[in-house]
């Protein structure tokens, strides 16, 4: 059930340029067993509450009750967040959302493709996968050498292509670049700007591809309407990201 908490920073790492991770401990952390899923992060500035964030779970691990986060640090509530040191407690809402389905037979297959700020939820997933004898690999993308992170941890689970888009580092592209190296996966799962999601809708036509829009989420919790997509079912059908997402099954929304 999603309930608010105050959960403490254990520790904070800049892991790539103004890209941020972020552990948090509480007992919360044992709600959140569905990759995919996202929280809602309160920070305080002096005594000004800023606007919460919508930020996805990383990595958990039930066992410690500790959470992990990576997000980029470009607004105020982010930018308040990077600053804070350990011990500091974060006021967190979750589990929020409608994560991956794990499911999947063992030996199946799987290709997890993140770009950008969409690559930590794709680690988590990639865990719950391995658990269950699924083969995964991984398509990174980001813009360069400077923005990329976390190559190594998705390395030790499955055969991982980093792309840039200048070339810096790995393959020079856009993770569609990479898709040949692939084959047919039994499923395909994405998450990252709309761009990379319309590209893939195309390119994975014949697969079975499930992306996550948490991109295009504003408030997170259902009052915004920010996040509202039409739905291909009917001219008048809509569905809000945040609450019934993020993660749709592609050809659910129009993206
Ligand atoms: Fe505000 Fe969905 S993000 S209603």
């Amino acid at each position: 059930s999603i309930q608010k908490q105050l959960l403490t920073l254990v520790q904070q790492n800049e892991i790539a340029a103004n890209v941020y991770e972020a552990v948090l401990e509480g007992e919360l952390v044992s709600q959140m067993t569905s990759p995919g899923q996202f929280i809602h992060v309160k920070v305080q500035e002096g005594s000004v509450p800023l606007l919460r964030r919508p930020i996805s779970l990383c990595d958990v691990d039930l066992a410690s009750q500790r959470l992990t986060i990576i997000y980029r640090a470009q607004g105020a509530g982010t930018k308040a967040l990077a600053a804070l040191q350990p011990g500091a407690k974060v006021d967190v809402l979750g589990p929020l959302g409608q994560g991956f389905d794990p499911e999947m037979k063992s030996n199946a297959s799987a290709l997890l493709i993140g770009g950008g700020v969409g690559v930590p939820p794709m680690y988590y997933l990639s865990k719950e996968l391995t658990k269950r004898g699924v083969k995964v690999s991984h398509i990174l993308g980001f813009d360069s050498a400077r923005s990329v992170f976390y190559e190594e941890a998705f390395a030790t689970l499955g055969p991982t292509t980093v792309t840039t888009v200048d070339g810096s580092r790995g393959q020079k592209g856009f993770v569609t670049d990479a898709l040949s190296h692939y084959g047919k996966p039994d499923r395909v799962y994405a998450c990252g700007p709309l761009p990379m999601l319309r590209a893939l809708e195309v390119a994975c036509q014949d697969d079975e591809l499930y992306v996550s829009l948490e991109e295009r989420m504003g408030c997170g919790v259902g009052a915004c309407l920010a996040c509202v997509c039409r739905t291909n079912e009917s001219d008048t059908a809509y569905k809000k990201i945040c609450t019934d997402g993020p993660v749709f099954r592609a050809g659910e929304v129009v993206l």
